[in-house]
């Protein structure tokens, strides 16, 4: 799949830019790899003959956490990837990749979060929630599997002025969550840390 980029560093169009991604360019995001092309070229060579174990990296690095980090280190992120690396997660991990930004925003896919969002069972449904004064209580709401509640009262990464709603009643309507998740419409407020507009590492 990395042969989609062209040796002298063309590249082809793989999708539409994620919402709020429109004005970068595309090396804000792909790296080189590191050798000349025609090093990598080689490799890739060695490859086809079977020389090589792995296939090389033509042109680009793959696009890990750490550059999106670049832009987007949050220093209150409520669920910071980095803790989710940590070995007590591995159950964890298994039922949602949290340590890695692209597990929830596909780039190139147009869309705001690729999921529906409803994965929050996979740490709090153990984790005893304590009795915060919402109607219904969290524990209610954890019995009855109502994960997709969560985000109608919350925002995962908590960089937002919002105070979260007391009742359900108060809380965003369902549809409007889907929506922000696909087209990422603002939905909590004002953000407290927006993302640089250039690599920060
Ligand atoms: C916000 C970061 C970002 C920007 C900007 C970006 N990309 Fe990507 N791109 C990614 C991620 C993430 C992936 C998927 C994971 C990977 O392959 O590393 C990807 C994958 C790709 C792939 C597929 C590579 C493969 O191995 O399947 C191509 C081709 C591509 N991008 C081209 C482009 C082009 C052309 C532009 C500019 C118009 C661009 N990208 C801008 C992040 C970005
Ligand atoms: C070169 C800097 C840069 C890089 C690298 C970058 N972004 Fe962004 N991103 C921005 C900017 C600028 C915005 C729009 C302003 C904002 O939302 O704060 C944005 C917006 C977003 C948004 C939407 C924010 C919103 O509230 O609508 C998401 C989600 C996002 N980026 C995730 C990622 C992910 C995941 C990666 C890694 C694949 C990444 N970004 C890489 C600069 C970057
Ligand atoms: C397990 C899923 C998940 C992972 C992993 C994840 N996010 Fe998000 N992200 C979301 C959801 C859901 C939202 C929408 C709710 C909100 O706005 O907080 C969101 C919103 C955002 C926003 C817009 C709000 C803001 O904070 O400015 C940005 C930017 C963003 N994510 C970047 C990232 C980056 C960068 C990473 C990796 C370091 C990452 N996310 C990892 C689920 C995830
Ligand atoms: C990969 C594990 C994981 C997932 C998935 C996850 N959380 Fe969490 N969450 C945590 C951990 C760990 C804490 C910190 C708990 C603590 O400090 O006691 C936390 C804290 C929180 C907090 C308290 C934040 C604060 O201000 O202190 C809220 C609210 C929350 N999560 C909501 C959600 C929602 C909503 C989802 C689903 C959209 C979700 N979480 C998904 C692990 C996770
Ligand atoms: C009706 C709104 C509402 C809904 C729905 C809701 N919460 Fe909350 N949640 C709150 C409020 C309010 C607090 C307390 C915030 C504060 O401390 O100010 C809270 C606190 C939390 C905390 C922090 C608890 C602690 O230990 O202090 C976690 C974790 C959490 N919620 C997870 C969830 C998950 C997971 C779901 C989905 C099953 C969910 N919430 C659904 C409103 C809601």
């Amino acid at each position: 799949m990395l042969f989609s980029f062209l040796p002298d560093g063309q590249v082809l169009a793989k999708g539409p830019a994620n919402p709020g991604h429109g004005a970068l360019e595309c090396a804000d995001c792909h790296d080189s790899a590191p050798g000349t092309v025609r090093q990598q070229v080689q490799a890739a060579v060695a490859f086809g003959l079977g020389l090589r174990e792995a296939p090389p990296l033509v042109g680009r690095l793959p696009v890990s956490s750490g550059v999106c980090l670049d832009c987007h280190e949050r220093e209150r992120d409520v669920h910071p990837t980095r803790d989710f690396v940590e070995p007590k997660y591995l159950d964890e991990r298994e039922e949602i990749a949290a340590h890695e930004c692209l597990t929830c925003h596909k780039e190139h896919s147009g869309r705001h979060v690729a999921n529906t969002g409803q994965y929050c069972y996979a740490c709090h449904q153990n984790q005893g929630l304590i009795e915060n004064p919402i109607q219904p209580t969290h524990p209610a709401l954890v019995a009855s599997e109502r994960w997709d509640t969560c985000l109608r009262c919350h925002d995962y990464h908590g960089n937002h002025e919002w105070v979260e709603p007391r009742t359900l009643e108060d809380a965003i309507d369902g549809r409007s969550v889907l929506r922000h998740l696909d087209s990422g419409a603002p939905l909590y407020g004002e953000k407290i840390e927006p993302a640089s507009s250039g690599r920060t590492r």
